[in-house]
C-alpha cells in the first residue's frame, strides 16, 4: 500500500471515549498517538487539550501537522509513554485527567514494507517503532538458538519455537521480511500451512514485541500513569493479544484490591495498600461484531478502563 492511501482506523472508540469521559478545560493524555484518531475524537468531544506521545517520528511529525489546527489544544512529542509523566511536565502542568494507551503497531506501520513488522510484504527485517536501536534482523542473526527460543517461545507463544529457532541459525544470515517468513514456514511445515493464520504470524509478533520491549514499556507505562493522573483521572488501556492484556489485568486488579493489607509482622499498623484505582468494569470491552467486519484488526481488542483514586502512587 503506497504512503498517500494509508490510515489507521481506530479500535473501540466509542468505549474509550465512553471511559475517558472528556470535560472542557481537562487535559488528556494519548500516549500511542499513531494516526490521532483518538487524541481527534477526544478533542472533538470537549473543549480540553490533549498531549498525543509516540516513539515513532513518522507519528510525531504526523502529529505536528494535526496541531496547527487546533489552537494549542494538541501537542505531540516523540519519547516512550513509560515517560508519560516527564513528557506531560513539558507542558507546564503536572497531572492529567485522563490517559488512554492503545498499544502495538499503527496500520501506518504495518503497512508500510520498509518498516518491516509485516511478512505479506517484503521488506528489511526492521520492526522498530522508533526508528533506532537494534532491529529484528540483529536479533535473528545475532542471538544464539537458546535465546530466540525463550523470544519466539514467551513471546510468540509458538509451541515449536526450538524448531523455528534451529531454522532460522541454519539460514542466516537473514535480511527481509520474506526470507523470514519462508524459513519459519519451511520450518512448521505443511500442517501450519492449512492454519487459519499464517504460520509466521507468532514468530513476527514475538520479535516484534522484543524489539520494542513492548511488555517492559507496558508495565512501566501503567505505574506512570498511576503517578501522572489526578484523583478522578481515567485510565483506558486498549490490548490486542493475552500476554498485554494479561499485565493490564493484574495491575488494574492489584492496584484495585480494596482490601487494606495489615502487615502480618504488625498487625495495628497503618495498611500498607491502598487502592490507587478503581475499576469502571469488571469485565474488558470487546468490539461487536460489526465493528470488526468493518475493522478485522480489531478482532482480538479488549478494553480495560479504572478511574484514579486520591490514593498515593
Ligand atoms: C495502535 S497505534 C495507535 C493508534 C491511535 N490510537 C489512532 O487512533 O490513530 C499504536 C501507536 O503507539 C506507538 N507506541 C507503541 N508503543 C509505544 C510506547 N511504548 N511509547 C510510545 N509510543 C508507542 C506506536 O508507534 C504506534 O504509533
Amino acid at each position: 500500500m503506497s504512503a498517500g492511501h494509508m490510515s489507521h482506523v481506530p479500535v473501540l472508540l466509542a468505549e474509550v471515549l465512553e471511559a475517558l469521559s472528556p470535560r472542557a478545560g481537562a487535559h488528556y493524555i494519548d500516549g500511542t498517538f499513531g494516526g490521532g484518531g483518538y487524541a481527534r475524537a477526544i478533542l472533538q468531544a470537549a473543549n480540553c487539550k490533549v498531549l498525543g506521545i509516540d516513539r515513532d517520528p513518522d507519528a510525531v511529525a504526523r502529529g505536528a501537522k494535526l496541531a496547527a489546527n487546533y489552537n494549542g489544544r494538541l501537542s505531540v512529542l516523540e519519547g516512550n509513554f513509560s515517560e508519560m509523566d516527564q513528557l506531560f511536565a513539558q507542558t507546564g502542568e503536572r497531572k492529567s485527567d485522563g490517559v488512554v494507551l492503545d498499544l502495538g503497531v499503527s496500520s501506518f506501520q504495518f503497512d508500510q514494507a520498509e518498516r518491516g513488522f509485516s511478512f505479506r510484504e517484503d521488506g528489511p527485517l526492521d520492526m522498530r517503532m522508533s526508528k533506532s536501536g537494534p532491529s529484528a534482523a540483529d536479533i535473528v542473526n545475532t542471538a544464539d538458538e537458546k535465546t530466540l527460543t525463550k523470544i519466539i517461545g514467551d513471546l510468540g507463544e509458538e509451541r515449536f519455537a526450538r524448531r523455528v529457532a534451529r531454522a532460522i541459525v541454519a539460514a542466516r544470515p537473514l535480511a527481509r521480511t520474506r526470507e523470514l517468513a519462508e524459513v519459519v514456514e519451511k520450518a512448521l511445515g505443511p500442517a501450519a500451512a492449512r492454519q487459519p493464520i499464517h504460520p509466521a504470524t507468532r514468530t513476527f509478533q514475538a520479535l516484534r514485541i522484543h524489539v520494542n520491549d513492548e511488555l517492559g514499556e507496558l508495565e512501566r507505562g501503567l505505574t506512570a500513569a498511576e503517578r501522572v493522573l489526578k484523583t478522578g483521572g481515567r485510565l483506558a488501556v486498549v490490548a490486542f493479544h493475552s500476554l498485554e492484556d494479561r499485565i493490564v489485568k493484574r495491575f488494574l486488579s492489584e492496584r484495585s484490591s480494596a482490601a487494606p493489607r495489615a502487615s502480618r509482622h504488625a498487625p495495628d499498623s497503618a495498611p500498607k495498600h491502598t487502592a490507587t484505582f478503581h475499576l469502571l468494569s469488571s469485565r474488558p470491552r470487546m468490539p461487536g461484531d460489526a465493528e470488526i467486519q468493518h475493522n478485522p484488526r480489531a478482532r482480538s481488542a479488549r478494553l480495560r478502563a479504572a478511574e484514579r483514586t486520591a490514593a498515593a502512587a
